[in-house]
């Protein structure tokens, strides 16, 4: 099957404009190589404990009360692949509802992908949680939180933590060679800087406003929130979970598999 067989139109029942934007969907970008791990399969393919990594992504967004559709955005290329994973990975039991999963292809960066992911929503969202694929343990409560907040009437809501490391600035054309000494120029306030994770949500309209006034070329934007904030929306933080952490680099794969069985035995499985 290709890949545009996939992103074919959505059924016209669901993008009707009567009745209101009440649904809470997901978006879960999950089209990156996943340079920074090193080689081998697109990130979000590759396994944790024998399951996929989106496969993780999604049962945690799956398994909040809020969510009732996620729309993944595969690797360009892989969109028949991940609808074929999903197919082989169940959801969760949830009580009295059942999600939908979509699958679309994603672009050249994060914010492409993202972008895709919001032209795939059906009219009835009013709400959108935008959650990295390399976040895979998100705790539920987080997610929870995040949408709570964001229903409650917050435009923009981030989990976040606090800085552990002191964070040094450089300048712009510091010397980039790698190995190369890079001279500091600042060294700000540690106590007024937070680490920001996913899900991030949002009042639907306003996200897609900022995705539309803000199509940067290059790499575009690591953060969905950053885009509202240049909109002039304010942007809350909530607090952020440890777990919620991004796997970007090989250690991190190592805390990932050790957080699992962590669970397991706590599950008492
Ligand atoms: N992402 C995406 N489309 C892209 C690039 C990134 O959907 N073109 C997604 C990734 O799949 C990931 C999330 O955005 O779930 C956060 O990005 P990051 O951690 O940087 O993942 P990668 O871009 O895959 O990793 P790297 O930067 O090391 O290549
Ligand atoms: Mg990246």
């Amino acid at each position: 099957m290709s890949d545009q067989s996939l992103n074919g139109p959505i059924p016209s029942s669901v993008n009707s404009l009567s009745g209101a934007a009440t649904r809470t969907a997901a978006v879960l970008p999950a089209a990156g190589r996943g340079v920074r791990l090193g080689p081998g399969s697109p990130k979000a393919l590759r396994q944790l404990n024998g399951t996929p990594m989106l496969v993780h992504a999604v049962r945690a967004l799956a398994r909040a009360r809020a969510v009732s559709l996620v729309v993944v955005v595969a690797p360009p290329g892989g969109a028949a692949e991940v609808r074929a994973l999903l197919d082989e990975h169940p959801l969760p039991e949830t009580v009295g509802s059942t999600v939908e999963v979509l699958v679309v292809p994603g672009g050249e960066t994060r914010q492409d992908s993202v972008r895709r992911g919001l032209d795939a929503l059906p009219a009835d969202v009013g709400v959108v949680l935008v959650h990295d694929a390399a976040r895979p343990l998100v705790p539920v409560d987080t997610v929870d939180a995040v949408a709570a907040a964001v229903r409650a009437g917050a435009p923009a809501v981030v989990p976040a933590l606090p800085v552990t490391d002191t964070v040094k600035q450089v300048s712009a054309d510091a010397g980039r060679e790698r190995g190369t000494p890079e001279p500091v120029v600042a060294t700000p306030d540690r106590s007024l800087l937070r680490a920001v994770q996913t899900p991030q949500g949002f009042d639907r309209a306003t996200l897609v406003k900022a995705h539309q006034r803000f199509r940067s070329p290059g790499e575009g934007a690591t953060d969905d929130a950053g885009l509202v904030e240049r909109l002039g929306v304010p942007v809350v933080l909530i607090p952020g979970h440890e777990e919620a952490f991004k796997v970007t680099r090989p250690l991190d794969l190592v805390l990932a598999e050790a957080v699992l069985a962590r669970r397991r035995v706590n599950d008492g499985f």
